[in-house]
C-alpha cells in the first residue's frame, strides 16, 4: 500500500516564484514520482481566521486552484479539493477542541504572532487554527506532512493529538511525521532583506514590486528585475545579488550558471545582463504555465467542477475515518 501524504495551501491569492520553488513544484514533484497517494487542498476557512473581503476570498481561491492546476497538480494523480467542501474537517476539529487544552493553544507561536499583528481581530478561529489543521491532517491517516519550517509545531500538536487519541480511544491515527521543504529563501527585489512576498515590500514601492508573480508577463518580468537592488559597497555578493544567482540556479543553463559566476569573480559582471538572461529564463520556464492558467480562469466552472470532484473523492476516506471516531469516542449513531 502506498503512503499518504497531506498538505494544505494557503488561499492568499496569485503565488510567486517564492511559493513556486518553497512549495508547488515539491507538491507536483511528489505526485509525479507516483510513490506516494497525495491530498492537496485548499484552506479556504483557515483563511477566515485572518480579515478577509467575501469577493477577494472567492477570488483569490479560484487564483490558487488554477496555479497549482496550471503548475501541474492532476486531479488524476492527487486529490485536490476544496477544506470547506469536505465538512468531516470541521466535524473532527471540533472534536479535536475538546480534547485539547487552552494552554497548548495560547502557546503556539503563530497563535501568539497572529494576534499580535491582528490584535483588534483576534478571533476564537486563530486560537483554534492548529485543531482544525490537526483534524485535515489526520482524516486521512498520512505518514507525512509536506510544511513550510513555520509550520513543524503545528503538525507536533497534531502528533500529540493523534498519540492522545490513541491511548484513550484506542489505535486510531498514525503519528505522522513533517517532510520539511527543502529550506529555500527566494528574497524580494526591492528589499532582499525580506523574503519575496506579494506585500511587505518597501512601502514607498509599487505594491508587489518584489516579487515574480508566476504568471507575470514577460515585458512585467523584465521591468521587475531590472529595478532589482543589486547595489552594495561590499566586495562579497549582496543579497540583491545573492538572490540573483539563486533564481539564476534554479532557472539558468549549466553554461549561464557558469558564465556569470566567473564574471562574478572576475568583477566584470554586468547586472543588467545578469537581470536579461533571468528575465528571458523565467519568462520561458513559465510560457506554458501562463497559457494554461488564462485557459482555466477563463473557464471557472470547470475549475469549480474539479474541486468538487476533489471533495467527493477526499471525503470517502474523511467520513470512514470520522465515523470510526464518533463510535470510539462514543457519539450514538444512528441504527
Ligand atoms: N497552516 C498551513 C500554512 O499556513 C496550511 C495548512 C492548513 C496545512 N491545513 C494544513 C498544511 C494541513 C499542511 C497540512 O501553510
Amino acid at each position: 500500500m502506498k503512503e499518504t501524504i497531506v498538505s494544505g495551501i494557503r488561499a492568499s491569492g496569485r503565488l510567486h516564484i517564492g511559493n513556486y520553488l518553497g512549495a508547488l513544484k515539491q507538491f507536483v514533484d511528489l505526485q509525479n514520482a507516483g510513490d506516494h497517494n497525495c491530498y492537496f487542498f485548499i484552506a479556504d476557512l483557515h483563511a477566515l481566521t485572518t480579515p478577509f473581503e467575501p469577493k477577494e476570498l472567492s477570488q483569490n481561491t479560484l487564483e490558487v486552484a488554477a496555479d497549482y492546476l496550471a503548475a501541474g497538480i492532476d486531479p488524476d494523480k492527487a486529490t485536490f479539493f476544496l477544506q470547506s467542501q469536505v465538512m468531516e474537517h470541521v466535524e473532527l476539529g471540533w472534536i479535536f477542541n475538546c480534547l485539547t487544552s487552552l494552554g497548548e493553544l495560547q502557546r503556539m507561536t503563530q497563535f501568539k504572532d497572529k494576534s499580535k499583528q491582528h490584535r483588534e481581530t483576534i478571533n476564537g478561529g486563530l486560537l483554534t487554527y492548529p485543531t482544525l489543521m490537526a483534524a485535515d491532517i489526520l482524516l486521512y491517516k498520512p505518514t507525512a506532512v509536506p510544511v513550510g519550517d513555520d509550520q513543524t509545531q503545528h503538525v507536533e500538536l497534531t502528533r500529540d493529538l493523534a498519540r492522545k487519541f490513541n491511548n484513550r480511544f484506542g489505535q486510531t491515527f498514525p503519528e505522522p511525521k513533517t517532510f520539511l521543504r527543502k529550506p529555500l529563501r527566494i528574497m524580494s527585489l526591492s528589499d532582499p532583506m525580506k523574503k519575496m512576498s506579494k506585500t511587505g515590500d518597501d512601502p514607498s514601492a509599487p505594491l508587489g514590486a518584489g516579487a515574480l508573480m508566476l504568471d507575470d508577463p514577460p515585458e512585467e518580468i523584465l521591468r521587475k528585475l531590472k529595478k532589482a537592488l543589486t547595489a552594495t559597497d561590499a566586495k562579497e555578493k549582496s543579497p540583491g545579488v545573492a538572490n540573483l544567482f539563486l533564481l539564476l540556479d534554479h532557472f539558468g543553463t549549466k553554461d549561464q550558471i557558469k558564465q556569470f559566476s566567473e564574471q562574478q569573480k572576475k568583477n566584470t559582471i554586468k547586472y543588467s545582463e545578469l537581470k536579461e538572461t533571468l528575465a528571458h529564463q523565467i519568462a520561458d520556464h513559465f510560457g506554458k504555465f501562463r497559457t494554461k492558467k488564462t485557459q482555466l480562469l477563463n473557464n471557472p466552472t470547470q475549475i469549480k467542477n474539479t474541486l468538487v470532484t476533489g471533495a467527493a473523492k477526499a471525503q470517502k476516506i474523511a467520513s470512514q475515518t470520522l465515523s470510526e471516531v464518533k463510535q470510539k469516542i462514543g457519539l450514538l449513531r444512528s441504527p
